[in-house]
């Protein structure tokens, strides 16, 4: 997706964490036995950070938490020592927008065995980049998605850093020149690749609801709470691929797209082909929920 926002500092490469210490990214190792590296053993978390203020971080915090007692280990941090570190991280690049990554291995027991070794170290790793949001002519343009089987394994719902099917799903999508998959399974759809999924039927929002297969994004759950604040009609079912075609109305939403409209689902155009306007009031919002938190009128 084209288009970088503006962001001071952004000659500045921060330095990262990893296990207890900070240090440029290229001088930071990890062994080759690295569960995460030999597995995909491990979860992560993209945290957005606007103006040097951490967004929404106890729900991210929280759904961390979550991640690692699904994949059966406990946080080796506690919520000050995640606050710390990342108010640390993000202090490097003063009154930037950034976007944070942290993710959490299962560490290495010497040896390549599938079977939870005990004992072991998580590897905890933490990098702060300059954010690249979706610029302002995008946003007002749309993107293009295209439909494709969910082929994901039952347990989206768990951040794993295990994404080979995500990753395979967007290219797809982009070698057909769209920006994301709306992903197809049973007869519904889930989410996209990397985002939540939203439509709009008859001036209600619909979302899928939270399930083993997909993941309960933040994002998701802000636009959710910002209709409530609005009186926006919404409902949490399931989506059809009868009703997904015949959306008035097709977004979705993530810390990194923020909330976007889908213009065109599989060269069809969705309503009259440009973001509509429920997409719009939401996205204000949105916009407005930022402005706040920018200015620090409100904390997270
Ligand atoms: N991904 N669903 C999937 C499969 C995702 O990978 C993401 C985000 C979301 C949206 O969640 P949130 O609103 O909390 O960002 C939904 C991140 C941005 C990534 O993998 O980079």
């Amino acid at each position: 997706m084209a288009g970088v926002s503006d962001n001071r500092n952004s000659e500045v490469t921060p330095e990262i964490y990893l296990n207890g210490q900070f240090l440029p990214p290229e001088e930071a190792r990890i062994s080759v036995m690295d569960r995460g590296f030999l597995f995909g053993d491990g979860v992560y978390e993209v945290v957005p950070c606007y103006a040097g203020r951490l967004f929404r971080l106890e729900h991210h915090l929280q759904r961390l938490d979550n991640s690692l007692r699904g994949i059966r280990m406990e946080n080796p941090l506690d919520r000050p020592q995640w606050q710390a570190l990342l108010e640390r991280l993000i202090a490097q690049l003063p009154g930037a927008d950034q976007s944070i990554y942290l993710q959490i291995t299962r560490g290495s027991s010497g040896r390549r065995e599938h079977a939870i070794p005990s004992g072991i170290e998580p590897t905890v790793f933490v990098m702060t980049q300059p954010a690249i949001y979706p610029d302002a002519a995008t946003l007002a343009t749309g993107i293009k998605a295209v439909t494709l089987p969910d082929n994901r394994w039952e347990r989206c719902n768990i951040k794993a850093i295990t994404l080979l099917a995500n990753v395979l799903l967007r290219s797809e999508a982009k070698d057909r020149g769209a920006a994301e998959a709306i992903l197809i399974r049973d007869g519904f759809a889930t989410e996209g690749a990397a985002s939540n999924l939203f439509i709009v039927q008859s001036g209600e929002i619909i979302t899928p609801p939270k399930s083993d297969h997909l993941l309960p994004g933040i994002t998701r759950d802000l636009v959710l709470e910002l209709a409530q604040q609005h009186a926006q009609p919404y409902t949490e079912k399931e989506i059809s691929r009868q009703m997904l075609d015949d959306a008035d109305e097709v977004w979705i939403t993530s810390s990194t797209k923020e909330v976007m409209a889908v213009v065109e689902l599989d060269g069809r155009p969705v309503g009259n082909g440009k973001p509509g306007p429920i997409y719009s009031r939401m996205a204000g919002f949105y916009s407005e929920y930022k402005a706040l938190l920018q200015a620090g009128r409100i904390l997270s």
